[in-house]
């Protein structure tokens, strides 16, 4: 995960408007839970969630500033109403940066996160993204897994970058294929 946008400070230029998290195609469904753009409605549960998921979660607020930010490109999978799982992204010509993905505590293990992160390859492609960048921590397991699951490779290491614990952040690239 990255730390917050407004933490990082300005990271990537401006790219042109591109109707914010919204320009993500019609609600689709996969194994009962359907995918769709996130919206303002989203985002009490979305900080819920991203609370227990991470050990210095964004706040509702650096979501909201997503949701606002042209090039941004968000998500949430729900079923029967719940949230499951929510993915935020920024999409910047050629490249799309992943900037964090979680699912429930309960959910996990049945193939939503890499729901989330497949729909995410078909958005970046869909607007001539190259390839996906992203950070995670070096100790976090199950994220490195289902990106390496899913055509991730280490391209390299930012050593202590982590400023709560110190830990190394794993720098992960994908190319997309046509
Ligand atoms: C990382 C996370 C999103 C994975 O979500 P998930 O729904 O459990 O993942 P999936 O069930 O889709 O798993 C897909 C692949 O990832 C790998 N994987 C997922 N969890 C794993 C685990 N605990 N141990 C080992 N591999 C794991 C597996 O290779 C799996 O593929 P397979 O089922 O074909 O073997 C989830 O663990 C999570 O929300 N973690 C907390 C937030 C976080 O760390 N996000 C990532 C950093 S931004």
């Amino acid at each position: 995960m990255s730390p917050a946008p407004a933490e990082a400070g300005a990271r990537a230029p401006a790219a042109p408007p591109l109707s914010a998290a919204g320009a993500t195609p019609a609600p689709r469904s996969a194994a009962g839970a359907t995918l769709s753009p996130m919206s303002a409605a989203d985002l009490d549960e979305v900080a819920a969630l991203e609370a227990v998921a991470f050990p210095t979660p964004w706040s509702r607020a650096s979501f909201a500033d997503e949701l606002d930010r042209a090039h941004a490109r968000a998500f949430v999978l729900r079923r029967d109403a719940a949230l499951i799982g929510y993915l935020v992204a920024w999409v910047l010509f050629d490249v799309a940066e992943l900037l964090v993905v979680a699912v429930q505590p309960t959910e996990r293990g049945h193939g939503h996160g890499r729901h989330l992160v497949t729909h995410l390859f078909d958005v970046a492609r869909r607007e001539g993204a190259t390839r996906i960048q992203l950070e995670v921590r070096a100790g976090n397991t199950p994220a490195i897994a289902l990106y390496e699951r899913l055509g991730f490779h280490r391209v390299g290491l930012r050593s202590g970058y982590y400023q709560d614990n110190g830990e190394d952040a794993v720098l992960m690239d994908c190319e997309l294929g046509a």
